[in-house]
């Protein structure tokens, strides 16, 4: 009996540390093992394509295979965002006069500097979270995705992406050289970043009437002026004077694309999150039950709690629980938003998770389309079962949660409505909880 005991409280003790220190290495060992496992997402299936001459892809003299990639992804040229702080990889590359370029669609984010030695990717892999690969920018005969693990890392696995590998979008203060100064202070931008704080170090163009944000400031002092002045970067629509856009794809840097970017980051990142925690729970479990001589699929309570908490995270961020409301209505300069609102499935009514407000917040109908990506997709079923449940029981009124104070009964109904109608396009984990 004392043995058993002791193997217990041993277990106890382990339990608990291991609650407290799951950190950044752990992603690299069973369940995950990251940087070994064999990924599979869109940039290995184009690559098998490339393999296998499905697929030619075009070089342009000046911007390489960007045009074609895009292509090729699914990506639109209108997504593009400017970056000009040298807060990345290619520091050598970046600044005021030669902005970073980055395009995303869904599940995939590429990143692209003018002469550039290589072309960045960042992509939603259902297994793995966030996966990063680069090609190289010369001409070649036979394309090849490099998977990129510690290179990338550095940035894109620390305490802003909650120790997993994910997306950052920062804002901060620069310089004419591009150079951050960060005593100044800086922000990480997701959707419940306030306005006045957002897209500092970022090209912005679109109108937004009185709303200031910090796009466009370029810092000529030595310090960064208290207050910030910054009325010349608000509702810009011309770049021209900061570089010459006809270096790139189109000369926006669309403020609606933008404001979808922050959304989704985050977005893919709380995914990720709650596809790691639940796999790395059951095997803890898993392995626990072994050594205790409990019967495989004993629950454990811990289990359940580490599960329920990234569920809320990411159930609070779907539904834009705390989103930072748009202080006036905004539009951008390239038509992103007008080829956004098209995507996706539709309810009868023609309603669906793509279309935008831009009056007061992001979403017409505030749940996030990110729940039709595969990474979504393919969460483990308890992951799923539960979110799926927690959804109904919001959008039924049984939570009544300070948490969902911001979803009116008609905004409960209407994402009702576009789930049930979308049915298909969804787990049937998830969906089951809407049946009744
Ligand atoms: C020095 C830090 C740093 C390193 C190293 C780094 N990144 Fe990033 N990355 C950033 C930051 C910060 C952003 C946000 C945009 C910006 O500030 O340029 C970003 C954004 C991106 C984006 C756009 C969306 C996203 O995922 O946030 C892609 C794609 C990307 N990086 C790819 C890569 C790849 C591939 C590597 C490795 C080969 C890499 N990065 C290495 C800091 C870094």
């Amino acid at each position: 009996m004392i043995p058993t005991v002791r193997i217990i409280a041993n277990h106890t003790i382990a339990l608990l540390v291991m609650a407290s220190t799951l950190s950044a290495e752990d992603f690299d060992r069973e369940p995950i093992n990251y940087s070994k496992a064999t990924p599979a997402n869109s940039v290995t299936e184009l690559q098998s394509k490339l393999d296998m001459g499905k697929i030619r892809l075009k070089y342009h003299p000046e911007r390489g295979y960007l045009d074609s990639l895009l292509e090729a992804f699914s990506v639109s040229p209108k997504s593009q965002s400017l970056v000009y702080s040298k807060t990345s990889l290619q520091i050598a590359r970046i600044r005021p006069r030669t902005p970073r370029a980055i395009y995303f669609n869904d599940d995939l984010y590429v990143g692209y500097c003018q002469l550039g030695d290589v072309m960045e990717f960042s992509v939603a892999d259902p297994k793995l979270g966030t996966v990063f690969y680069t090609i190289y920018q010369r001409e070649t005969e036979q394309l090849k995705f490099v998977r990129q693990t510690d290179n990338c890392l550095i940035c894109h696995a620390s305490s802003r992406t909650d120790n997993i590998p994910g997306h950052v979008i920062r804002s901060l203060f620069v310089n004419a050289g591009g150079q951050p100064m960060f005593s100044a202070g800086s922000y990480i931008v997701d959707q419940t970043t306030e306005w006045e704080k957002r897209w500092g170090g970022w090209y912005v163009t679109g109108k937004h009437g009185e709303a200031q944000h910090l796009g466009n400031l370029i810092v000529r002092s030595r310090d960064v002026p208290r207050p910030v002045e910054n009325s010349a970067g608000q509702n810009v629509t011309d770049l021209t004077k900061f570089f010459h856009p006809e270096h790139y794809l189109t000369p926006h840097s669309d403020l609606v694309a933008l404001t979808v970017l922050a959304h989704q980051v985050k977005g893919h990142n709380l995914i990720s999150r709650a596809n790691f925690t639940t796999r790395q729970a059951l095997h803890y479990q898993e392995s626990l039950n072994k050594e205790l001589g409990e019967k495989p699929g004993h629950p454990w309570e811990s289990t359940t709690r580490r599960i329920a908490s990234a569920s809320e995270d990411l159930l609070e961020y779907l539904l834009f629980s705390g989103e930072a409301p748009l202080p006036t209505p905004i539009s951008g300069t390239s038509g992103f938003a007008e080829e956004f609102s098209q995507r996706g499935s539709k309810d009868k009514q023609g309603r669906s998770f793509y279309q935008l407000d831009l009056q007061t917040r992001l979403l017409k109908h505030p749940c996030s389309y990110l729940i039709y990506t595969d990474s979504f997709r393919q969460l483990p079923p308890k992951m799923l079962t539960r979110l799926g449940r927690r959804m109904n029981e919001v959008l039924t009124h049984q939570d009544k949660a300070e948490a969902w104070h911001h979803l009116s009964a008609e905004d409960r109904q209407h994402i009702h409505s576009i789930l049930r109608a979308t049915k298909e396009h969804l787990p049937p984990q998830f969906v089951d909880a809407f049946k009744k």
